[in-house]
């Protein structure tokens, strides 16, 4: 994990009200690997004190990608950022994705924000396969282009029906395990809300697949110190069944039968 001021290179809107931003990182960018994220303090505004996690979206030699959606105080004040600004950064944290393993067949499911985090999972595969993606209206669907440009099949849904299946991102998934993937077992990547995250989950678990799901939680520190980011797990040695995993160290990424959800216990 390394501290880092970066400097802005391009900070431009994306489609959906995403933003993107390129950072020139070079202690940083070069040792990501899929699925990691970094953490960033912003200097405005003054009560934004706490860094906000973001899965690296892309890396190329120096430099890293964001892509993010403003949705309050720390993530508005982002947006104004100016290539030339400076932003520190703590990274990269967290445990990512495993490698796609050689006898399965790589099957992504992202919502929102989740292409961001599975975009260098796609890249760094080794080969292709398909990508489950959705969101509220077309607007709303990221990065087609960006997969398709690495060989990736791309299926979308949107819950207004604009684009792709009429439906959320699951609904596209089972159509096509319903008649797609024939004798292929398919192993799950998946980053999104929590809703999306489960429900792959409980496919997989029925089915059993491999899902490796990424969780989102709000974080304080970013490197395992203060609790904020703890999420239930199973663990059989506990009188209780489960224990808490701090998402910031032993996450994000974990697969679908380590969670308990809420419900559950
Ligand atoms: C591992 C990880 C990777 C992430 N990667 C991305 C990414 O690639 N792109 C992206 O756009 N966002 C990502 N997020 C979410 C991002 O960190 C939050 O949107 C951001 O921290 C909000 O900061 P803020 O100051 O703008 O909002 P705040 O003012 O802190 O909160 C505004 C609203 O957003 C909600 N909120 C705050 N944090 C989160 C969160 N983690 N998840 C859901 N709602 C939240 C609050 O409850 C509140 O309603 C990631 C989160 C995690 C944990
Ligand atoms: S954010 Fe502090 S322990 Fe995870």
């Amino acid at each position: 994990m390394t501290l880092e001021e970066a400097i802005v290179v391009e900070h431009l809107p994306d489609a959906g009200g995403y933003w993107r931003i390129e950072l020139r990182a070079p202690a940083i960018a070069p040792r990501v690997r899929p699925g990691q994220f970094v953490h960033v303090r912003l200097t405005a505004p003054a009560d934004a004190i706490l860094r906000r996690p973001f899965s690296v979206f892309r890396t190329e030699d120096d430099r890293l990608e964001l892509l993010y959606k403003p949705v309050g105080r720390g993530t508005r004040a982002m947006t104004e950022l100016r290539p030339g600004a400076v932003i520190s950064l703590l990274g990269p944290l967290g445990r990512g994705f495993p490698t796609p393993a050689p006898d399965r067949f790589p099957v992504l499911v992202a919502g929102g924000y989740g292409m961001a985090a599975l975009y260098l999972l796609g890249r760094e595969s080794g080969r292709a396969g398909i990508v489950f993606v959705g969101g509220a209206s077309a607007v709303d669907v990221l990065c087609v282009p960006e997969f398709e440009a690495l060989g990736w099949e791309v299926r979308v849904a949107t819950e207004d029906g604009s684009r792709g299946l009429r439906g959320q991102v699951t609904d596209a998934f089972d159509a096509w395990a319903a008649s797609e993937l024939s004798d292929r077992t398919p192993e799950l990547f998946a980053c999104g809300p929590n809703g999306m995250l489960r429900a792959v989950g409980e496919r997989a678990i029925a089915r059993g697949w491999t899902a490796w799901l990424s969780m989102d939680r709000a974080m304080g520190c970013g490197v395992g110190a203060c609790l904020t980011c703890v999420q239930k797990v199973r663990d059989p040695s506990h009188p209780d069944g489960w224990t808490w995993a701090r998402v910031c160290r032993e996450g994000p990424v974990f697969e679908c039968r380590e969670i308990v959800w809420e419900d559950d216990v």
